[in-house]
């Protein structure tokens, strides 16, 4: 954008790290209903496993390579030929494939986990680039544990992979150890001392171990970061990865502040939250940021005054720019099918006759054990049938 404002893009890793969440397994259909409301919801990269890693994940990889049309769709890979050619074979179908392949620079993984040195790990970075440009024009290079390697080192490995091709290099901080400030600085070293830094895109992928993933990306895109890496309700590994609903709505309420946007229709976030939590099995905390239970709710009497009055008093984000809407009318085990299909229309549902009868039948059996139905509850009920929005 020319006005100052830039442009950041989405890498949506639900369907790869998000899946590494202990507990979680998502099979092929599944996977391909995540990515399909991804699409939806205009994230501009969805990262849809690690084929290598098991026959299901490369079947996974392919079918949502096959049938994803829009946002270009990755591969994970490690720095060899097998994973690399793994993940072009499963990329095969895309539109517009990505191999994201990595390695780890850090000197503790480089001695305990790899047992290579820095010279070897140079070479096979740039090597792993270079081959995996042999298979598709977009290839993404990550250092992993970038946060805890050596900056020089870190900027030289950068700067051999982007001569070897790579269009995207990506700055993880693997353990969620770094801050905002250090990170922000981080990334400016980056900018300023990788001489051929403008051939490729600035990315960062932050895990919230400290609870500081959203905030350490954020000063990432202060300090020049162009895409950012996350999972929807910060789904991930150990404490999880920087969860897309915060960053996006940061980015948006704080517009001003950040100068920065992103091509996400927001609207689509609350439902797709609810489909990936349906989908596996790992519940939102009522307290969630943006797509909890509480996240629009006022409980006391002053601030429920104040929000009648103007919304504005005690809320920052409207609901409705996540897709809730906000209905005086609260539906109730009282409440008939005729109220039931008009909620439905008005959340902007279109669906049959029968389809509206089965899904009636499964509402009043919640309303039984639930006083109060809320549009979330309805969405909830909606997700785990996949019904249909219209656009
Ligand atoms: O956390 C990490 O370092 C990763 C890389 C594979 C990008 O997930
Ligand atoms: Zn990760």
């Amino acid at each position: 954008m020319d006005d100052g404002v830039s442009t950041i893009k989405i890498f949506d890793t639900t369907l790869r790290d998000g899946e590494q969440t202990p507990g979680v397994c998502l099979e092929a259909g599944e996977k391909l209903e995540i990515a399909q409301a991804l699409a939806k919801l205009k994230v501009d990269v969805i990262e849809a496993g690690f084929p290598v890693a098991s026959s299901g994940d490369f079947e996974a990889v392919s079918l949502v390579a096959a049938q994803v049309k829009g946002p270009v769709i990755a591969g994970l890979a490690r720095a060899n030929q097998k994973d690399i050619d793994m993940a072009g074979q499963a990329l095969a179908k895309a539109e517009r494939p990505r191999i994201h392949t990595f390695i780890a620079t850090s000197d503790i993984h480089l001695e305990y986990k790899l047992k290579m040195s820095r010279e070897q790990v140079l070479a096979q970075a740039a090597e792993a680039v270079r081959h995996a440009r042999k298979l598709v024009p977009d290839v993404e290079f990550s250092a992993e544990d970038a946060s805890r390697s050596d900056w020089d080192f870190l900027c030289q490995v950068f700067t051999a992979a982007i001569d070897a091709g790579a269009s995207v290099i990506n700055i993880p901080d693997t353990v969620g150890y770094t801050t905002p400030g250090e990170f922000g600085t981080l990334i400016q070293y980056i900018r300023t001392h990788v001489p051929n830094i403008d051939q490729a895109a600035i990315s960062v992928h932050c895990h919230d171990d400290l609870g500081m993933a959203v905030a350490n990306s954020l000063a990432a895109v202060l300090n020049g970061a162009t895409q950012v890496e996350c999972t929807i309700n910060g789904l991930g590994e150990r404490a999880g990865n920087a969860a897309m609903e915060e960053l996006v709505m940061a980015l948006t309420t704080r517009r001003e502040y950040f100068k920065a946007v992103t091509g996400i229709d927001t609207r689509q976030i609350y439902r797709t939250s609810r489909l990936v939590s349906t989908l596996t099995g790992v519940v939102v905390a009522p307290t969630k940021s943006i797509v909890g239970d509480n996240a629009f709710a006022h409980e006391s009497g002053i601030h429920q005054h104040g929000v009648l009055n103007n919304s504005l008093t005690y809320e920052i984000m409207r609901p409705e720019a996540i897709g809730i809407s906000r209905n005086a009318i609260v539906l109730g085990k009282h409440s008939g099918r005729h109220a039931f299909e008009e909620r439905l229309r008005e959340m902007g549902y279109e669906l049959e006759a029968e389809a509206i009868n089965n899904l009636f039948v499964e509402f009043k059996a919640l309303a039984d054990r639930k006083k109060m139905v809320f549009d979330r509850d309805i969405e909830a009920l909606l997700s785990e049938k996949s019904a249909v929005k219209p656009e």
